[in-house]
């Protein structure tokens, strides 16, 4: 792609002003998300660099309302377990500003949930190199795509992810990584007042 260099610190800016107004949405409208739209956000998350180019990524989209409710039920049951006994006070407070809990039925009213797998070495399936890199890479890029499509995201991370095997009918060497419910917000979704860390604060220049 050839951008004269004129036109690079404005394409940058223009870049920025559509990221910089995504946000973590936790409350969804049903509708559909446009045709497509999944389709072709997935197809850039492919496109993502990857150790030695292994493309250690699986991206399941989960539509069916039986199978988005199995999901909520099971992510539900570790989280209890989460909130309840295993996260650590700490953890618990980091968490508070955010106002997140056990309950998830973002699971169920997002029309698509996009189930992120790292691929791990098995019977068909070559040894990945910095697989979580490479993953996390590939998500930058998924929720940049949905977000510039005009379209929410949240970015779940159940723990532990085992369940979703089954849920997902993914082998094991396949790894659950992110949970993606996308869709539009619902109109009285709510999102947390948060600073995001100015430049000066983010940037080292020697
Ligand atoms: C790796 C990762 C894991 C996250 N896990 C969760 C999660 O399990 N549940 C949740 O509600 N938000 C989760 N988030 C969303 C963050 O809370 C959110 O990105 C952060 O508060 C900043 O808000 P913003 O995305 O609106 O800028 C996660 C984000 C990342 C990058």
């Amino acid at each position: 792609m050839t951008v004269p260099a004129e036109q690079a610190a404005e394409r940058c800016r223009a870049f920025h002003d559509v990221m910089s107004r995504r946000r973590t949405v936790r409350d969804f409208d049903p509708r559909p998300v446009p045709d497509g739209v999944v389709e072709y956000a997935i197809r850039t998350a492919a496109t993502a660099p990857s150790g030695a180019h292994v493309q250690p990524w699986r991206f399941v989209v989960l539509t069916d309302p039986a199978r988005k409710r199995r999901l909520r039920e099971a992510a539900e049951a570790e989280e209890r377990e989460f909130y309840g006994r295993r996260a650590s006070e700490e953890w618990l407070s980091a968490l508070a500003p955010l106002g997140t809990d056990e309950h998830k039925p973002f699971l169920e009213t997002a029309p698509a949930v996009i189930v992120v797998f790292e691929v791990h070495k098995g019977p068909h399936t070559p040894r990945p190199y910095y697989t979580k890199e490479s993953v996390g890479i590939a998500v930058g890029l998924l929720l940049a795509s949905l977000h510039q499509a005009g379209l929410a995201t949240l970015t779940h991370t159940p723990s532990p992810m085992r369940f979703l095997n089954d849920i997902c009918e993914r082998p094991a060497e396949e790894r659950a990584a992110y949970v993606v419910p996308v869709g539009y917000p619902a109109p009285d979704a709510h999102v947390p007042d948060l600073r995001r860390k100015p430049l000066d604060e983010v940037m080292v220049r020697l």
